[in-house]
C-alpha cells in the first residue's frame, strides 16, 4: 500500500482526489501496488463528499505520518506551500505539485533537497496544465542541446486576445467574458499582467538550459494595453497578437528570457493557437522544432498531469527521477542587442509633420499603413538591430507611440 496526502482541495485538488479515487483500480494496475489517499488538507469544511472522512486541517498530521510516501501540493502561492513542501521532502516524502509560483521561486532549492533525500519532486502540471511538456524536455528530448523554448503559455490571455481578434470585443469586455466563463480568476492580475506566463517560462528555461531562472530576471509585459486598433493593424499585416513567452540560449552560455505580446505572422504555427489552448515549441539541435499543444488549464486536464506524476513517484519510490537544475545567477539572463522587426504605431494631431518624420526616419521599404483620418501610421520595420530601430523610432515626435516585437 502506498499512502498519499493531498494538500489543497480547490479546483485542481478536488480533480486530483476524484481521479485518484475513481481510477484507483486502473492506477493500481499501472503501479503494481495499491495507492490510498489517506489525508486531504484544507482549512475549509467539506461534509458531503464520499471522501469527507479524509479531511484534516493540521499539516503536522501529514508531516509526522511516516506511512505517507507521496504528498500532492495543490494549494498555490509560495507561502505556506514552500514550508510544507520543504518539510515533506526533508522527512523523506516525494512531492508532486502544480504550483508554478513555488517552482519558479524555489525550484532549484527544492530539487536539491529531493536529491539529498533521494525522493522525487515532480511538477509536470505547473506548465501547460494537461500538456506533457516537462517530462518530454527532460527525457524524450534528452539527446538534444535545446536552444530555444517559446510559446503561448497562458490560456486566459489567449482567450481574451482571441475574442478581441475574432469578435471585435474590446479588452475589458473580453476579460469580463473570460471571468464569466470561469477561465480568468476574479483577480486576473497574474494572467493579464504576464506574471503567470513568466513563471512558466522560468520553469521551462531552467529545465531546458539547466540553471534556475528567477521571475524578476524575465522582462515581462502583459496584454492590458492592447487595443482593438492594434488588433486591426496586426490583421492588416497578416498577423495575430499573441502573448508569447520565450527563452533562448546564447553562444556564450547566457540566455535571454521574456514575456510580451507579439505580432505573430499568420504563416507561423503559433498564430493558429486559439481560445484557452496553449502551445509550446521546443527547438533541439538534433530534433529541430517540436510543438506541444493542448489544454493549458482547467480542473481535469491539470489534475491529469498531477496524477501522472503521482504514478511516476509510486513507480520510483526508491529510484529518483533525474530532474535537476543548478542555482541561478544574477548575470545569467541578458538582453543582447539583436536583429528584430518591430511593429510601431504612431499618432499625432500634426499629421503632415508625422508623415514627414516617418518618411525621413524610415525612407526604406518599411511596410506601413497611413490613416489620414485618425492621423496615425502603423508600420513593420525591416530587420535591423533593435537599438538602431529604437533610435529612429524615438526621433519621431508624436502624441502616441506603441512598439511591439514580431514573430515571422
Ligand atoms: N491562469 C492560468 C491560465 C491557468 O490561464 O493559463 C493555468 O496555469
Amino acid at each position: 500500500m502506498i499512502y498519499t496526502a493531498i494538500m489543497g482541495h480547490g479546483v485542481v485538488g478536488s480533480g486530483v482526489a476524484e481521479i485518484l479515487l475513481q481510477h484507483n483500480a486502473l492506477i493500481n494496475e499501472k503501479i503494481k501496488d495499491e495507492i490510498c489517499v489517506k489525508y486531504i488538507l484544507d482549512l475549509r469544511d467539506f461534509d458531503n463528499l464520499p471522501y469527507s472522512d479524509k479531511f484534516i486541517k493540521d499539516f503536522n498530521v501529514i508531516a509526522q505520518d511516516d506511512d505517507i510516501k507521496i504528498v500532492v501540493e495543490v494549494m498555490g502561492g509560495v507561502n505556506p506551500a514552500y514550508d510544507f513542501v520543504k518539510r515533506c521532502l526533508l522527512s523523506g516524502k516525494s512531492v508532486v505539485t502544480s504550483n508554478k509560483e513555488l517552482v519558479a521561486a524555489k525550484g532549484a532549492e527544492l530539487l536539491s533537497i529531493a536529491n539529498e533525500k533521494n525522493v522525487n519532486f515532480l511538477f509536470e502540471a505547473s506548465v501547460g496544465g494537461g500538456i506533457p511538456i516537462l517530462r518530454p524536455i527532460a527525457q524524450c528530448l534528452g539527446a538534444n542541446e535545446i536552444t530555444e523554448v517559446k510559446g503561448i503559455l497562458n490560456g486566459t490571455t489567449n482567450y481574451i486576445l482571441n475574442k478581441m481578434i475574432v469578435d471585435n470585443m474590446d479588452f475589458d469586455a473580453a476579460l469580463a467574458l473570460a471571468q464569466e466563463m470561469g477561465f480568468a480568476e476574479k483577480d486576473p492580475t497574474a494572467d493579464i499582467g504576464g506574471h503567470d506566463a513568466c513563471r512558466k517560462i522560468c520553469i521551462l528555461a531552467a529545465l531546458a538550459f539547466g540553471k534556475h531562472v528567477y521571475p524578476d530576471q524575465v522582462s515581462t509585459k502583459g496584454i492590458t494595453d492592447i487595443t482593438l486598433t492594434d488588433v486591426e493593424y496586426a490583421d492588416s499585416f497578416d498577423c495575430a497578437i499573441k502573448l508569447i513567452g520565450s527563452a533562448k540560449k546564447l553562444e556564450n552560455g547566457n540566455i535571454t528570457a521574456n514575456v510580451q505580446p507579439m505580432l505573430v505572422s499568420r504563416s507561423h504555427i503559433l498564430s493558429d493557437v486559439d481560445g484557452v489552448f496553449n502551445a509550446i515549441m521546443v527547438t533541439g539541435d538534433a530534433v529541430g522544432d517540436v510543438m506541444f499543444y493542448g489544454k493549458g488549464a482547467g480542473k481535469m486536464p491539470t489534475a491529469s498531469a498531477v496524477v501522472a506524476d503521482v504514478i511516476d513517484c509510486a513507480k520510483h519510490l526508491n529510484a529518483r527521477k533525474y530532474i535537476d537544475w543548478a542555482d541561478g545567477s544574477s548575470d545569467y539572463v541578458v538582453t543582447p542587442d539583436e536583429k528584430v522587426r518591430l511593429y510601431v504605431y504612431i499618432q499625432s494631431n500634426d499629421f503632415d509633420m508625422l508623415c514627414k518624420q516617418f518618411n525621413d526616419a524610415f525612407s526604406d521599404n518599411t511596410w506601413h499603413i497611413k490613416n489620414d483620418f485618425k492621423k496615425e501610421i502603423a508600420f513593420i520595420t525591416n530587420q535591423d538591430y533593435e537599438s538602431a530601430l529604437m533610435k529612429k523610432i524615438n526621433s519621431i515626435k508624436c502624441d502616441e507611440l506603441k512598439v511591439m516585437h514580431t514573430l515571422f
